[in-house]
């Protein structure tokens, strides 16, 4: 479900043409509905009530300072995963007890910064981490929580590249060695062992592999309970999974339905969730402009002015966009089959492949959609192209979060070198 909903031929999202923004602001552009962002927090807030659950919404899925606050002021936490995240997250003042960091390459700087900065916890993804932490708390002097993230070794059935949690990926450690850091926690004297984190991957449908995962890491919180350690909290990590095609995810009440029951047992731990997708995919689409229309015989293609360094997915992971009109026009499909590609130079600059299209002619407007989650955060400036702006709507009003970078933006940080030319 999100708000992007035609109003007769005119797509709108929540109560803004959609085509208004274009003019507005130009194109390519970015355009969220907050509104969108916030009832996917609720309707995950609601269906796990019964574990009143922390929900961290993982900043990497989409970062922007204006949607982050948005949810804050919600009351949602933030899963992050850089020292760049943890500026963002002390830029939209979420409270700091409601951070959990993971990462398998943390810095030294970035942990002492966010132990600084009163974090809830680390999840940490090898011992030499843990070694780390605990030495910079020592520096600090104070006591910092943690938990131990395990890798379960369970098939989440998603694109590979999304796969974190089965024994082939450079994700958690092993249950095994988990075990034994736990019964050696007083190794670490400035280490509070006060959870289990998973992240099994990302845009899973179904939900038994998190079944699964879940399962495991009770088992393990019985056995080290059992030797005398107070797990305080299971964090299941986010992935779950939204309709760009026809996907038929689990809903979040579905999920909780299946996950709630698993902790009959277990009524003192505290949950942690840290989706990004689930609330940020469908909240936000990337409006493009077709700059040319190229028919050939065996195939055509539309020339848009968003490109790969805009939108990834669809050359990285091959991933499948909706791509609609912003105006619908009467008459009938043009294109059986057309590749809808970006002015890059390369082959992969594609957002879409073989799509069957209505027709669209040059200077008409067209939105990719589901692109609130790993859309503008992974675009970047290749063959010189400054990054769109990102455009907020809320009811009928819309405003520029992020405006169009400049190329004087770009470069700012650059300079010719005399002493080598
Ligand atoms: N927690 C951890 C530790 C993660 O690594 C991730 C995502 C999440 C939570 C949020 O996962 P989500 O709920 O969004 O599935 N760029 C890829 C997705 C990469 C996911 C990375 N980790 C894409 O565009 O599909």
């Amino acid at each position: 479900m999100h708000r992007f909903h035609y109003k007769g031929k005119e797509l709108y999202a929540e109560n803004v043409a959609v085509r208004k923004v274009a003019q507005a602001v130009g194109t390519p552009f970015y355009l969220y509905s907050i509104g969108t962002f916030l009832d996917h927090y609720f309707k995950l807030q609601e269906a796990f009530k019964p574990l009143n659950p922390l929900i961290c919404f993982s900043t990497k899925a989409n970062s922007n300072l204006t949607v982050l606050k948005a949810l804050v002021n919600q009351g949602s936490g933030l899963d992050i995963v850089s020292g760049g995240e943890l500026a963002r997250a002390k830029k939209v003042g979420v409270d700091p007890q409601k951070i959990v960091y993971a990462s398998v390459g943390k810095s030294q700087a970035e942990i002492e910064e966010a132990i600084r900065s009163k974090i809830l916890m680390f999840n940490v993804e090898s011992v030499q981490e843990l070694e780390v932490i605990n030495a910079a708390a020592a520096k600090l002097k104070t006591s910092q929580k943690i938990a131990i993230r395990i890798n379960p070794d369970v098939q989440p059935h998603t694109h590979h590249y999304i796969t974190t949690g089965s024994k082939e990926n450079k994700f958690g450690l092993d249950m095994e060695t988990a075990y034994k850091l736990f019964v050696e926690a007083y190794r670490y004297p400035n280490l509070q062992f006060a959870g289990i984190h998973i992240h099994i991957g990302s845009q899973i449908t179904e939900s038994r592999p998190f079944v699964q995962a879940i399962k495991k890491c009770l088992q393990f919180i019985d056995s080290v309970s059992y030797n005398g350690s107070a797990v305080e909290y299971l964090n299941i990590g986010g992935g779950l999974g939204i309709v760009y095609s026809k996907e038929k995810p689990q809903t979040a009440q579905q999920f909780a339905n299946v996950v709630v029951p698993l902790f009959k047992k277990n009524q003192g731990l505290k949950i942690v969730l840290e989706p990004g997708r689930f609330i940020s995919g469908n909240s936000g689409i990337l409006v493009t402009k077709v700059m040319y229309e190229k028919i050939a015989k065996t195939k055509s293609f539309l020339i848009v002015d968003a490109a790969m360094n805009d939108l990834i997915r669809p050359a990285f992971y091959g991933a499948y966009h909706e791509i609609v009109p912003v105006t619908k026009k009467s008459g009938k499909k043009k294109f059986a089959q057309a590749d809808i590609v970006g002015p890059i130079c390369e082959s992969g600059d594609f957002l879409a492949k073989n799509r069957k299209m209505d027709s669209a002619a040059v200077g008409d407007l067209l939105a990719v959609m589901s692109c609130g989650a790993y859309g503008f955060v992974m675009s970047s400036n290749y063959n010189t192209r400054p990054r769109v702006p990102e455009v907020v709507v809320k009811g009928a009003k819309f405003y520029t979060a992020r405006r169009r970078e400049t190329l004087d933006d770009l470069f700012r940080v650059e300079k010719i070198v005399q002493e080598v030319v």
